[in-house]
């Protein structure tokens, strides 16, 4: 008899969220109800959470370290996420919700924010780069980045408010558990240095 094959099921989670329309009252602020989604899945954890595009999330998260390049959202600290003045490896969960650079919406960073385009990749390096061994990483975006070496995808969730809503991407990432990560974490730091 033919032996069936079977698959091995895929360790990324795949998922659909509706979330709710209404969000903090800032431009481009999470939907309602997103980060206690987020919050009860596990990956927000420890004592440093570091909040890369800070927003109005420092109002109900002033113990997080909210960064922003916009001292008017009253950041932790003020800084561009691409070179942020944080320390290798301190960061026990990271988050990243920036402005979306998609020239078919007039949403860009520069109309909302006043910023320059900004390069995902580059400032996911600058999350891992802070990120201690284990810690999750959570983007929101509507690119996918792609994973390096040096950490895990975990999730791919489309994240839906409703009509006349684009359909955003929540990628969640994990730095691996291994002790090299120290030194790949370097190399990543003079691999930055290219991001304009
Ligand atoms: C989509 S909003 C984040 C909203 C936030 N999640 C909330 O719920 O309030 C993006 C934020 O990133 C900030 N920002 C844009 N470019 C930045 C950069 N290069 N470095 C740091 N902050 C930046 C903007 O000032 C804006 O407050």
């Amino acid at each position: 008899m033919k032996k069936l094959r079977v698959c091995p099921k895929s360790a990324i989670e795949y998922d659909f969220w509706n979330v709710s329309r209404a969000g903090n009252g800032y431009i481009g602020g999470f939907p309602k109800g997103l980060l206690a989604r987020i919050k009860e899945k596990g990956w927000i954890k420890g004592d440093v959470v570091v909040n890369l595009f800070g927003g109005f999330v420092g109002k109900k998260h002033p113990d997080w370290l909210n960064v922003d390049i916009n001292k008017w959202v009253y950041p932790t600290i003020i800084a561009d996420s691409h070179h942020s003045p944080l320390k290798n490896e301190i960061a026990d969960t990271i988050i990243l919700d920036p402005p979306y650079d998609d020239p078919t919406t007039r949403f860009t960073g520069a109309a909302l924010y006043g910023v320059k385009p900004l390069s995902v990749i580059g400032v996911l390096k600058e999350a891992i780069r802070i990120a201690k061994a284990g810690t999750y990483i959570i983007l929101l975006h509507f690119l996918v980045p792609p994973a390096p070496k040096i950490v895990k995808r975990i999730a791919v969730i489309a994240v839906w408010q409703g009509p006349n809503h684009r359909i955003r991407a929540l990628s969640v990432y994990r730095k691996n558990g291994i002790s090299e990560n120290t030194e790949q974490t370097k190399l990543l730091e003079a691999d930055k240095k290219d991001i304009p």
